[in-house]
């Protein structure tokens, strides 16, 4: 994965370099985007340029680019396939640090790319249950925001790591909002449920197909407040997020969700997810 876009160019990466004062280094200044690519075709591009839009002007910060032609060449370049591409956007650099923002900064555009697995050609028996924590959410007050300021996110995922666990699940006033790097739901007698979008959690992409592909197969799904008790009540606990896809959880903090086992809707929605990948890469 040797090429990267920078400002314009497809370079090597290891002669891409960036200003020490570039306002994405010193302030996280700057916003984000991972997109999974199969087989070379993004997955719900439209949607992650449209949240990268979002981002873009919450943050203020004007840019004009053709993205799908720019990610495509990138893809083409690193030789197509399954890869994750990762695009960052920066206010840029004023050529020293200073908090207020300077008009006529130029934004700093790069993107890389990373070979992902295509865990829904591989299949739901290769998909590994994972246990997660939950844990205070300390993050600001505009998760919807795909900032790069990730503090927050990646001190839980360590405390997470040293705990056996591998995401941990955000709690904010007495509600679980999301996992550090992705969206939660829980299955209750057969319907699905999820915390509602808004400033407390990123409206993920994933999350948004699952509740559109629930609606088309008629799976009974409501977006709503989820407590701790809930959760850990719950039939089943699933996360998602582009590069992980939907993976079932089977343990929160000590205790063990439903049966212990990968729940029934989960397979069901995994399968479903398979299906809508097969027909996107194939148009079949
Ligand atoms: N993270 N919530 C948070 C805090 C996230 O960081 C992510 C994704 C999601 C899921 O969004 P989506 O389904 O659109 O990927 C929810 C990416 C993968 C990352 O930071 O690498």
């Amino acid at each position: 994965m040797d090429t990267v876009y920078l400002n314009g160019e497809y370079i090597p990466a290891d002669q891409a370099t960036v200003s020490v004062f570039d306002r994405g280094f010193l302030f996280s200044d700057s916003v984000y985007e991972v997109i999974p690519f199969y087989q070379g075709v993004g997955f719900r591009l439209e949607e992650h340029l449209q949240r990268l839009e979002h981002s873009l002007r919450a943050l203020r910060i004007e840019l004009e680019l053709d993205w799908i032609i720019t990610l495509s060449r990138l893809v083409e370049l690193n030789g197509g396939g399954n890869l994750s591409v990762y695009l960052q956007v920066t206010r840029g650099s004023a050529g020293k640090r200073v908090h207020a923002i300077d008009q006529g900064l130029v934004p700093t555009v790069f993107a890389c790319c990373q070979p992902i697995r295509d865990i829904y050609q591989e299949g739901a028996d290769k998909v590994e249950g994972i246990k997660v924590i939950v844990t205070a959410d300390l993050r600001w007050h505009r998760c919807d925001i795909k900032s790069t300021c990730l503090l927050p996110n990646i001190l839980v995922l360590q405390q997470a790591r040293e705990l056996g666990a591998q995401e941990a699940i955000l709690q904010r006033d007495g509600a679980l909002t999301e996992g550090a790097s992705c969206n939660f739901f829980i299955v209750e007698q057969g319907v699905l449920y999820t915390p509602p979008i808004g400033t407390e959690i990123l409206s993920g992409t994933t999350r948004a197909l699952i509740l559109e592909l629930a609606d088309q197969y008629g799976i009974p799904r409501q977006e709503t407040e989820i407590d701790y008790q809930r959760l850990i009540g719950a039939d089943e606990v699933w996360i998602s997020s582009s590069t992980r896809a939907i993976v079932p959880v089977m343990q929160v903090d000590d205790y063990v969700v439903g049966n212990g086992l990968k729940g029934p809707l989960w397979q069901r929605m995994f399968e479903i997810f398979t299906r809508y990948q097969h027909q996107l890469m194939t148009g079949e």
